[in-house]
């Protein structure tokens, strides 16, 4: 299969990508604007396979979303290119519409015009796969999980931006018949993760000793799934779920932040002890995040009922394998840092 993957360079298209290049015969081209979140040096390890190719662009410029499908001819569109970060949509919520719902407008209907052009045999394989989030379904009281049939009821810029980019991808499917496929997936975590978002923010603040800031009293809730089995469940959808149907993907690892911060002072205090005191110490309860959802759960049964996928990782495993990657892999982010991609939200405190 031939699969073009926008935003590739990303933490999860990233984590496809080399899983796609490593455990099959795919080709990959990579489709990605290298804003702030675009790390080309996360695709190091398929950088010489001549099943990839790299194209930087933006999803928003039909001209060069028509050329890479002319040129490539994907049997397989999967949309993860978006802005991803919540404070990011709060303090500036314009770049998210542009991307998450122009963007997606756009690779719709250029996709459309593709699929369109191509002979029955090839028309009939292929598939518009878009990337989504949880938290299109809003916040969840202690009980509950999200299924695929949850009203929508986002709460957020970045949360509305994706809602409104998951109805535009279904319209495309039911008004045009684009043989289209969503997966509404929890909070990801493991290498590759840009700095700015929790797990890779507390490791790397704790490592410099600077202040480790847990919103509000730290009680919110989030389902994590380890990346590589996010970037499985996505190839078995492309590969083998049915046209039209929505797949919801979580980790069935419900945590506390607070939880998620203590695990990884004491991973740290164990690997590599302070010289006094513990990690914990450099805790700080911050002011918390305008309209904080409380609490994300999945319920991942049609996943596993239809497709046969389950999470492989636990989230102990999983949060070890993390620390310890960003312990062994200190010049990926610190290259990231250095380039003061975002003082503002790496200075919070
Ligand atoms: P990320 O911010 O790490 O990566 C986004 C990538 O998209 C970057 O490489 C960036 O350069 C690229 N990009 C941004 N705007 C672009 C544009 N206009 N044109 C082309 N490329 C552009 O994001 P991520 O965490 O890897 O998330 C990927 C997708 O998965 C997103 O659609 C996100 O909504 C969704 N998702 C993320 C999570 C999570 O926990 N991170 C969970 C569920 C769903
Ligand atoms: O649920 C899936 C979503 O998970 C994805 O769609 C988003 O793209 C992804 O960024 C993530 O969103 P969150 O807002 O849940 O992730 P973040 O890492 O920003 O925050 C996780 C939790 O930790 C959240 O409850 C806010 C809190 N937090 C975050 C930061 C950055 C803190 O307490 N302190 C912090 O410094």
């Amino acid at each position: 299969m031939r699969i073009l993957v926008t935003g590739g360079a990303g933490f999860i298209g990233s984590a496809l990508v080399r899983r796609l290049i490593a455990h099959t015969d795919h080709e990959v081209l990579v489709y990605d604007k290298l804003t702030y979140a675009g790390v080309l040096s996360s695709l190091e390890p398929v950088a010489s396979s001549n099943r990839y190719s790299f194209v930087q662009a933006d999803v928003c410029d039909a001209e060069a979303v028509a050329k890479a499908l002319r040129e490539f001819k994907p049997d397989v569109v999967a949309h993860l290119a978006a802005e991803s970060h919540v404070d990011r949509s709060i303090d500036g919520p314009g770049e998210f519409i542009q991307t998450n719902m122009v963007g997606t407008f756009v690779m719709l209907n250029q996709a459309l015009g593709y699929w369109r052009g191509l002979d029955e045999a090839a028309k009939a394989r292929f598939r518009f796969h878009h990337i989504s989030t949880d938290e299109v379904f809003g916040s969840l009281g202690e009980e509950g999980f999200f299924t695929e049939t949850t009203p929508y009821d986002p709460r957020s810029p970045y949360s509305a931006s994706k809602a409104g980019s998951d109805h535009l991808v279904r319209a495309w499917g039911h008004t045009y018949g684009l043989p289209v496929l969503v997966t509404n997936c929890s909070n990801n975590y493991g290498p590759y993760h840009f700095p700015e978002k929790l797990i890779p923010l507390i490791i790397i603040r704790a490592l410099n000793g600077e202040p480790l800031p847990v919103y509000g009293d730290g009680s919110n809730v989030r389902d994590w799934l380890f990346v590589d089995d996010h970037a499985r469940a996505l190839q078995a959808v492309f590969e083998t779920g049915t046209p039209g149907e929505t797949y919801n993907v979580g980790g069935n690892a419900e945590r506390k932040n607070i939880e998620v911060v203590t695990a990884i002072c004491s991973i740290l205090d164990r690997l590599r002890p302070k010289a006094e005191g513990k990690y914990a110490d450099q805790i700080t309860y911050v002011t918390d995040r305008p309209g904080h959802d409380h609490r994300y759960a999945i319920d991942a049964s049609k996943i596993r009922a239809d497709l046969g996928w389950t999470p492989s990782v636990t989230f102990e495993e999983g949060i070890e394998r993390t620390v310890v990657w960003y312990l062994e892999n200190q010049a990926w982010w610190q290259a990231i840092l250095d380039a003061r991609y975002a003082t503002q939200r790496l200075g919070v405190a």
